[in-house]
């Protein structure tokens, strides 16, 4: 578990207390100054630290900060081990600051321990509404494991607010990851990666090539039989959708998707065969501020299991939209 927080100016040290029952154990972590690309030019101090060894399936509770002053007592409780249950997840798209209506239900469930985990894609957390979005979800994301993966709100700076606030960590080599990562869970193996090197081309390509070379690797390994039959289920975790029926000019409406097709130009990069090949189960995608789930799909078929039971056995992913936790009246942006 990695706990991330801010302050304002430079503290002496980085530390959480935690423990099962009292806080007993003291760990050590790292702080960077963060500069955002903005005109004021704001300096924050982010401070993470890892918290090693947990037990699996127990409540732990921490406070972060230094020997002057500590936070106020939170507390997570962490996955269970083996393979023979179903993690409960929360998925949410497109929560901003601005007209956030599900947060109070969705602390509301945090507190009464209705999740295991939160998958978030797209934040909008640049220089000061960046600093009151984090106050906004720390009752949630302080509780609970809280995964991003990034959206197009987070493109200021060259996703630099989004790269430093968070932390996510890519389970098979334990680095922080924040574009691309993926872990396992229970018997699920989970991918989450950026469609926006797709669009915000202007920070350069070649992280499309890196994103994608990684891509395959990881849904190689996880393709290997041992560990397939570990974790049959593949979830990808991506912002733009491949294909929706929304009536906006997304590419994903009427055209070909560059993230399911190909790149203008160099026609590259495309996911769709990518995700079929390797039998990818479900992908769940924000950005349409709507809910949509489609029938198993490839190249516009429908691939159902069978007749009677189209979701079982699939035969290619099914994607699940589910970016309307702004609210149903928001204006997508
Ligand atoms: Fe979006």
């Amino acid at each position: 578990m990695v706990v991330t927080w801010t302050t304002l100016c430079p503290t002496k040290s980085t530390e959480v207390m935690y423990g099962e029952i009292e806080l007993i154990d003291l760990a050590r972590g790292s702080v960077k100054k963060f500069v955002d690309g903005g005109a004021l030019k704001r300096e924050i101090y982010i401070h993470r630290v890892f918290l090693k060894n947990l037990k699996p399936a127990k409540t732990y509770k921490y406070s972060c900060g230094n020997n002057n002053i500590w936070s106020k007592v939170y507390e997570f409780t962490t996955i269970k081990s083996g393979n023979d249950w179903s993690p409960r997840i929360v998925l949410i798209g497109d929560l901003g600051v601005e007209n956030g209506r599900s947060l109070p239900f969705l602390i509301e469930d945090v507190k009464n321990k209705f999740y295991d985990i939160l998958l978030h894609d797209a934040i909008n957390n640049n220089a000061r509404v960046g600093d009151e979005y984090m106050r906004r979800i720390e009752p949630i994301a302080a509780n609970l494991p809280y995964m991003v993966c990034p959206g197009n709100h987070e493109y200021k700076y060259n996703f630099s607010n989004y790269d430093n606030r968070f932390s996510m960590i890519n389970q098979a080599d334990g680095t922080i990851s924040n574009h691309f990562y993926s872990f396992d869970i229970c018997p699920a193996h989970i991918i989450s990666f950026s469609t926006e090197f797709y669009y915000f081309t202007k920070f350069g390509t070649g992280q499309l090539l890196t994103q994608y070379q990684w891509l395959e690797n990881d849904l190689i390994e996880a393709n290997k039989p041992k560990n397939r039959a570990e974790r049959p289920w593949i979830i990808t975790m991506g912002h733009r959708p491949m294909m929706c029926s929304n009536e906006n000019g997304d590419d994903c409406t009427k055209k070909e998707s560059r993230v399911r097709k190909r790149m203008p130009l160099t026609r590259e990069y495309a996911l769709e065969d990518l995700f079929f090949k390797y039998g990818v189960d479900i992908s769940l995608w924000g950005h349409e501020h709507s809910f949509e789930r489609l029938w198993p799909m490839y190249n516009m078929k429908v691939y159902n299991g069978s007749l009677e039971q189209p979701y079982k056995n699939p035969k290619a992913p099914i994607h699940i939209i589910s970016g309307y936790a702004v609210s149903v009246i928001s204006i997508e942006i």
